[in-house]
């Protein structure tokens, strides 16, 4: 087997990556992003540096299955002309590429965005309600996917809209990287952990390793569709601080603080129904044995503060 995966020095890229070496030959096409490289330590495949909204895919030959993860992920980007052509007309490129190569197989990165302030939990048959660019660049791709997918049903294309990830090589991302990495960051370098008041905001925080585990389940799946990838688990930020709190045998009182921001979103929690029937995908990790993997792993990598 040979798999493209692009966004592969990314943090959910480079994860997913390395898993599928145990599968097969893996190429690895991303722009390589400030910071990113470390990620690819484990990696044997093939590297290709390379921008996915101008590359020429008939270099790569044929790949029985691509995971397309490359995305402009920080949802605090403007740039509406950007956004769209790098996550939507970059996606349409790639669907018609598998199509030039046979290749039958595309799975592909959307997110909760796609829901925005909806009601919880958040399930496939809701309207989506993107808040930003970012969500609706998403729900373009699924539109995009839709179609493709009435002209192709030969090719089995899987979208799969990742709550909120956390876990290792999420570094690079700084500000977007995930509220459990920013929180450990604060602990660890001995200042409190700061949240809005009064913490009990709540979020569907799934761990990087489950995430790899629900693409290995949409290459499985001989269909279509866009699922959820969460735990189904609404975690809250107090939870959150508790667990690391306790992994790190630390007991740093939390310090709350005024939210200055109206469009904030308060919850998120994922309906898992369809993914477990469908898919057959079930997390492996509850958010606290996630969250404590993924401190021992940041302390055996001594991830700098
Ligand atoms: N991390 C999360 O919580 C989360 C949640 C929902 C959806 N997602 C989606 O999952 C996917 C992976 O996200 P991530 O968290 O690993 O973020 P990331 O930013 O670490 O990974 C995205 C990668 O895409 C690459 N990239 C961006 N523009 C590119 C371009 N023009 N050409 C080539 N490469 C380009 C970046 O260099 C980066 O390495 C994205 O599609 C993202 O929208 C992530």
């Amino acid at each position: 087997m040979r798999f493209l995966v692009t966004g592969a020095s990314g943090f959910i890229g480079s994860n997913l990556a390395v898993s599928l070496q145990e599968k097969g030959e893996v190429l690895g096409l991303c722009n390589l992003a400030p910071g990113s490289m470390e990620n690819l330590k484990g990696f044997k495949g093939e590297f290709i540096r390379g921008d996915i909204c101008a590359f020429d895919y008939s270099l790569l030959g044929k790949v029985d299955a691509i995971f397309h993860q490359a995305a402009i992920t920080d949802t605090t980007v403007t740039d509406q002309k950007l956004m769209l052509s790098t996550n939507v007309d970059a996606f349409q490129k790639i669907l018609d590429y598998a199509l030039k190569i046979g290749c039958k197989k595309v799975v592909y990165a959307s997110s909760a965005a796609t829901y925005g302030k909806g009601k919880v939990p958040m399930s496939e048959t809701d309207s989506p309600q993107p808040a930003n660019i970012y969500g609706e660049s998403k729900v373009k791709m699924e539109i995009a996917a839709r179609e493709f997918s009435k002209k192709h049903p030969e090719i089995s294309l899987v979208g799969l809209r990742y709550f909120n990830v956390y876990g290792p090589n999420e570094t690079h991302k700084d500000k977007a990287a995930s509220m459990v990495y920013q929180l450990y960051l604060q602990i660890v370098s001995g200042r409190s952990p700061r949240i809005f008041k009064w913490g009990d905001q709540y979020r569907d925080f799934i761990y990087v390793k489950d995430v790899v585990l629900a693409n290995l389940k949409a290459f499985e799946f001989d269909g279509n569709g866009a699922f959820n990838v969460g735990t189904g688990v609404p975690t809250t930020f107090n939870q959150v601080i508790q667990v690391l709190n306790a992994a790190l045998g630390t007991h740093k009182p939390t310090e709350y603080f005024d939210n200055p921001y109206n469009f904030y979103q308060e919850k998120t929690q994922a309906d898992m129904t369809l993914s477990k029937k469908t898919l057959g995908f079930t997390c492996q990790f509850s958010p606290e044995s996630g969250i404590r993997d993924y401190v021992q792993n940041l302390k055996r990598t001594g991830v700098p503060v």
